[in-house]
């Protein structure tokens, strides 16, 4: 059994607080076997945040330049859970001090450096991942499963969308996730790289994307401390808004599928809201993440008079779910889906085996990325290459 040494980058933010929890949870869930976790550093930069992480990992060194994380000869895995624009300094810095990279996503703010950031692993031997952990809830290894046995026939049509309301209010205070220099692809990279991680996971490469960017609200209130709910109140300015709020897209996949997308972080009333449908010449299968463990599965193969779509919740004949619980439609959730994903991120690191999303799959949902943002400029349909 390999003890893996982590240092999670952006320690205190959403995610640094839940990647730190699911190293520090998944071998109560999937065992010792595939190697473990030791959070041996913390990185943030807010020294008020930086001061209460040691008593949660007492093991762990503190630092709050990511530099220091990286030079540690300690550390074995990088795990980046900082704002987009730091993604790819901080994975080329990683990687080349040799050590294995786990990136949140976006991998990267162009395809360009997520393919330059894909080889510089490969030229080193390191192991990559990107965070997109929703398509490893196991209710979608069984919609794969079910479109790689033909039940569904060839695929002919993906439509997909993820819609949230963080700022549906006019009056949502301004954070990073709305500067273009700070997240550079805005939605796109943030929520549309989610659905184009199901696009890849499920039906193939998309090969062409005709896309309209959209900014509804361009200046939003400055409120000192704001992030995701939090803050006093108190506007100090305004700041414009440099990245799209939503995105409208057409696509089409390397096997001849055809895609409608869409995504949104003003989608008033919309929590989170995350669904897919995929039809094909024999089935189709739906997703909607408001019944997070179900899927609905229509056979053109049923008899006659008695065909429709059959709702099957993931239980415990598959073996991530079963990790869990012991019974079916005791439903696992989000954090669920990222302790999944740090087990495998440790086993990967620990046998030194690929498993998807590698930086090499993170590059084509970069391509799509790239593609969006340059139709939606060019306002014309844009191919991607495949080679
Ligand atoms: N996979 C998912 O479902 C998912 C969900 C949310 C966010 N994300 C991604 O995770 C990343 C982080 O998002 P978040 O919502 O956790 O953000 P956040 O703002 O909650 O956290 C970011 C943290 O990084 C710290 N930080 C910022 N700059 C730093 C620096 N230079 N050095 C050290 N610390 C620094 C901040 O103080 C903060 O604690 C983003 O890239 C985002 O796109 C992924």
């Amino acid at each position: 059994m390999r003890k893996i040494n982590v240092a999670v980058l952006g320690a205190s933010g959403w995610m640094g607080r839940v990647h730190t929890m699911a190293y520090q949870s998944f071998p109560h869930f999937f065992g010792t076997d595939g190697g473990t976790a030791r959070v041996a550093a913390l990185v943030e930069r807010n020294p008020d945040a930086a001061a209460g992480l040691q008593a949660l990992s007492p093991e762990a060194r503190i630092y709050q330049d990511w530099r220091e994380a990286v030079a540690d000869p300690a550390i074995d895995l990088i795990d980046i859970c900082l704002p987009d624009n730091l993604h790819y300094d901080v994975a080329k810095a990683a990687l080349l001090s040799g050590k294995h990279v786990f990136c949140e996503k976006p991998l990267a703010e162009t395809a360009a450096e997520a393919r330059e950031l894909a080889d510089l692993a490969r030229d080193k031997g390191l192991v990559t991942r990107v965070g997109h952990a929703f398509p490893r809830n196991p209710v979608h290894d069984l919609a794969r499963d079910i479109i790689r046995s033909g039940e569904i026939g060839e695929i002919t049509l993906f439509k997909g969308c993820q819609h949230v309301d963080m700022f549906g209010d006019p009056a949502a205070p301004f954070m990073w996730r709305a500067d273009g220099k700070l997240a550079p692809t805005g939605i796109v990279g943030d929520t549309g790289s989610h659905v184009f991680s199901f696009m890849a996971f499920l039906v193939g490469r998309v090969s062409a994307v005709m896309a309209d960017n959209i900014i509804v609200t361009p200046r939003r209130p400055v409120v000192e401390g704001a992030s995701l709910g939090q803050g006093d109140g108190s506007v100090t300015a305004y700041a414009d808004v440099t990245n799209p709020d939503a995105t409208n897209m057409l696509c089409r996949f390397e096997n001849g599928a055809s895609g409608i997308v869409d995504f949104s972080r003003v989608a008033t009333g919309r929590k989170f809201r995350q669904a897919y449908e995929i039809y094909g010449t024999k089935g189709s299968i739906a997703y909607d993440y408001d019944e997070t463990n179900r899927l609905r599965f229509y056979s053109g193969a049923d008899p006659a008079g008695r065909c429709g779509y059959r709702e099957i919740d993931v239980g415990p004949e598959h073996s991530a779910y079963r990790a869990f619980l012991p019974l079916a439609n005791f439903a696992l959730g989000y954090n669920e889906m990222k302790i999944i994903e740090a087990a495998e991120v440790i086993r990967s690191v620990a046998t030194g085996t690929p498993m998807w999303p590698t930086f090499d799959d993170g590059y084509h949902i970069s391509q799509i990325v790239d593609a969006c943002m340059r139709s939606s400029a060019l306002k014309r349909w844009v191919e991607i290459d495949l080679a």
